[in-house]
């Protein structure tokens, strides 16, 4: 019986592109969805970006957009890597989306009114709030004198200095990280789960230690039920409520009946999962719910080890005393490091830059292969080292599997009009040995071992290899007597190669595709790998299937960006240097066009901004002439007085922008130094008396 499989990663913050450690996540995750459909499994694999919370909504302000525009704009930027490294989510949705505004109100009323009496609980605390910003504070945007080591300007939660962790409240001289403000302690009623209820207690210990958790994640979840640390350091015994509400002003969930409250997005991350999933299935015309309903369904999540406790705890009480299904298990891997490096940090993600990596040329799969072969079911961390990466892959992937194709295919080819042939005992043998590990590696990757079912198969390409060194084709391809032993042996190589194509298939799916198109092959599977090629099926003629990884591109791909201090010397107009270059087509689809500054009007609460009316000649339905809005970053350049009337030039084509003071419907051009700070002013660009507005600018 084939299983259905629900399958997600952990949804990343939208406040930054991917780094390195998402792509090893997203590449652990899809090998193992790859095994799975080998194995004629249906698996759904979804995806969304977590979009709420108080440093998102800060950094859109910043941004001058709103954080629906802020989030948008990451979310465009997640394709390139998903189809660079084959990473092959069948959905990416967003925490944001109705689906999840929908399940996250749903799945809060059922805890509220849980029939075996509500888990939800309100409180009064006590919470600084800043005065200038009009808004409560997270720890994180407080800062202060430590209480312990008066080292000054440190976070709200502990000290980089000393160490001490304390509560924000103790903090000497606390301010606003935003404003700058003294924060003022302010009452508030927040919302609690209430974890520390007997049926959640009891609940959690048995979900968290029935054996299906890996044993080193169980072993750390059950301190937790006896012990736990504070806020302020200290310790309280079991399990403590969980504070799921935040004060507006707050981009998230809004809480029913109770207006101005908010989901922590902590709350509503997960549930973002079952969004996903929800909108997968609307888009294919299938019923979530009964999906769900399903009671052979299984629910996995691959996640970081840094996010179990939300995995482990909060999530699966949340979906149980909501009556809902809970995950099946909880993947939990440990932190990618890049050449020894400390753990990346999450926001700036030094290292190993994912789309540097594509764009010098670097193959996706020696990526795919090299963290395979480093990664097991246990949540210990990996390093990727360049000297390593490039043994493995020139020395296992490309000297012991690839060779095996090349070395014995242009033989077939050459040699036999590309037809197989007969295969004799000790070929057979050999191919049965290979055969007959299928269950093995099967196991392996199913329990997520990719490291020893790697090793496994190179076992098998070793195998193969001391096959043709004792037969050496090369040798026999001189003898005209040996002819037919060359076909056995060359036959053999590629029946070989076939098996351990299979079983690094998961791993490497577009070499796979290309060596299934180069055999003249049927997709392969698990299932058809007992189904040898029949002597005479006419194989493809030998394409150059995988490059070795050359130096160079490490040392392309590790070197650090020339500082902006040498670039200027080596004469960059403007600060900068000239972009790359681009073809006619790629500026043509710019479309730039004379336009008037019919108004033009200061942005209240804005310093950089002015407000423009354009006219570019266009009209409506009704005929009128239609005007365009833009918002642009001039005020400190101009007074609106100056621009209006006055005509410029501006991106006609341009996706309308959602900003923090309204739509921005294009862009006008503008002259500025790349050193804004040393060189400041901002040009508008205007054209020579005759030009019309409407008219292109070529
Ligand atoms: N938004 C939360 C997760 C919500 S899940 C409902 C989050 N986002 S994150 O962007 O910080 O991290 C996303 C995933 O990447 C997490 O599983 C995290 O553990 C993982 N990683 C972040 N840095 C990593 C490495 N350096 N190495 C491997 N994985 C890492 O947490
Ligand atoms: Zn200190």
């Amino acid at each position: 019986m084939p299983r259905q499989l629900f399958v997600t990663t952990a949804l990343p913050y939208a406040n930054g592109n991917f780094h390195i450690g998402h792509i090893m996540e997203y590449i652990q995750a899809d090998i193992w969805v790859r095994h799975q459909r080998m194995m004629g499994n249906a698996v759904d694999f979804v995806c969304a970006d977590d979009t709420h919370g108080a440093p998102i909504m800060i950094a859109a302000e910043k941004a001058g957009v709103t954080p629906q525009q802020f989030v948008a704009d990451i979310a465009a930027g997640r394709q390139p890597y998903l189809d660079g490294f084959h990473i092959g989510f069948d959905n990416w949705h967003s925490t944001d989306a109705p689906e999840n505004h929908e399940l996250a109100q749903q799945i809060y009323c059922d805890l509220r009114d849980n029939p075996g009496g509500s888990l939800i609980e309100s409180r009064t605390i006590e919470q600084f709030f800043d005065p200038d910003k009009g808004m409560f504070l997270p720890d994180r945007f407080i800062k202060g004198e430590c209480p312990k080591c008066h080292t000054k300007d440190q976070y709200g939660d502990n000290c980089e200095q000393c160490g001490a962790v304390y509560a924000p409240t103790d903090l000497i001289n606390p301010y606003s990280a935003l404003s700058g403000a003294k924060p003022e302690l302010r009452n508030s009623v927040h919302f609690f789960f209430k974890l520390s209820d007997p049926r959640c207690v009891e609940f959690l210990q048995h979900w968290t230690q029935d054996g299906k958790l890996q044993p080193e994640v169980a072993n750390k979840i059950k301190e937790w039920f006896t012990v736990r640390t504070n806020q302020d350091g200290s310790t309280s015994e079991g399990l403590g409520d969980w504070d799921i509400s935040r004060d507006a002003p707050y981009f998230g969930i809004e809480i029913p009946d109770a207006p101005g409250k908010y989901f922590y997005v902590w709350l509503d991350a997960p549930i973002g999962y079952l969004a996903s999933l929800k909108n997968l299935l609307t888009k294919r015309g299938q019923d979530y719910d009964a999906y769900m309903a399903n009671p052979d369904l299984e629910q996995y999540h691959f996640i970081g080890k840094d996010i179990v406790t939300f995995h482990t705890l909060f999530f699966p009480a949340c979906l149980h005393f909501s009556g809902r299904k809970t995950p099946d298990n909880i993947f939990v891997h440990g932190f990618l490091t890049v050449n020894n490096g400390e753990k990346m940090s999450k926001s700036r993600g030094t290292g190993l830059d994912p789309l540097k990596y594509l764009s010098l040329g670097m193959n996706p799969e020696w990526l795919r292969y090299y963290l395979a072969a480093k990664l097991s079911a246990r949540n210990e961390d990996i390093d990727f080292n360049a000297d390593d990466f490039m043994a493995r892959v020139n020395s296992d992937l490309i000297g012991k599997y690839i060779n095996i194709a090349s070395r014995a295919a242009g033989f077939i080819t050459k040699r036999f009009e590309g037809k197989l042939g007969e295969v004799s005992e000790d070929g057979a043998a050999l191919l049965h040995l290979l055969r007959s590990e299928a269950g093995a590696i099967e196991q392996l990757y199913e329990a997520r071992e990719y490291a020893k079912a790697l090793r496994e198969t190179m076992l098998l390409a070793d195998k193969v290899n001391a096959y043709v060194d004792a037969n050496k084709p090369w040798d026999l391809a001189k003898k005209p007597d040996q002819e037919a032993r060359l076909h056995d042996v060359c036959t053999v190589c590629i029946k070989a190669f076939r098996i351990l194509t299979c079983y690094l298939k998961p791993v490497l799916p577009a070499l796979a595709t290309q060596v299934e198109a180069f055999l003249k092959i049927e997709p392969l599977s698990f299932a058809n790998i007992s189904q040898p090629m029949a002597t005479g099926h006419v194989i493809g003629s030998y394409q150059h299937l995988m490059q070795r990884v050359d130096i160079k591109q490490l040392e392309a791909l590790f070197e650090a960006p020339e500082p902006l201090e040498t670039q200027q010397e080596i004469t960059h107009p403007g600060g900068e240097a000239i972009a790359p270059p681009i073809s006619i087509d790629d500026f043509a689809k710019i479309d730039l066009r004379i336009a008037r500054i019919v108004d033009c009007q200061a942005v209240a609460g804005s310093t950089k901004l002015l407000q423009l009316t354009l006219d570019v000649g266009e009209l409506d339905d009704a005929g009128q002439p239609r005007l365009r809005n833009v918002f642009s970053g001039i005020a400190g350049s101009y007074q609106p007085e100056q621009l209006t009337g006055k005509l410029t030039v501006m991106v006609a084509n341009l996706a309308p922008r959602k900003m923090k003071f309204g739509i921005s419907e294009g862009m006008v051009l503008a002259a500025s130094h790349a050193d804004e700070k040393t060189q400041p002013g901002i040009y508008v660009l205007e054209p020579f008396a005759g030009a019309q507005p409407g008219m292109r600018v070529h």
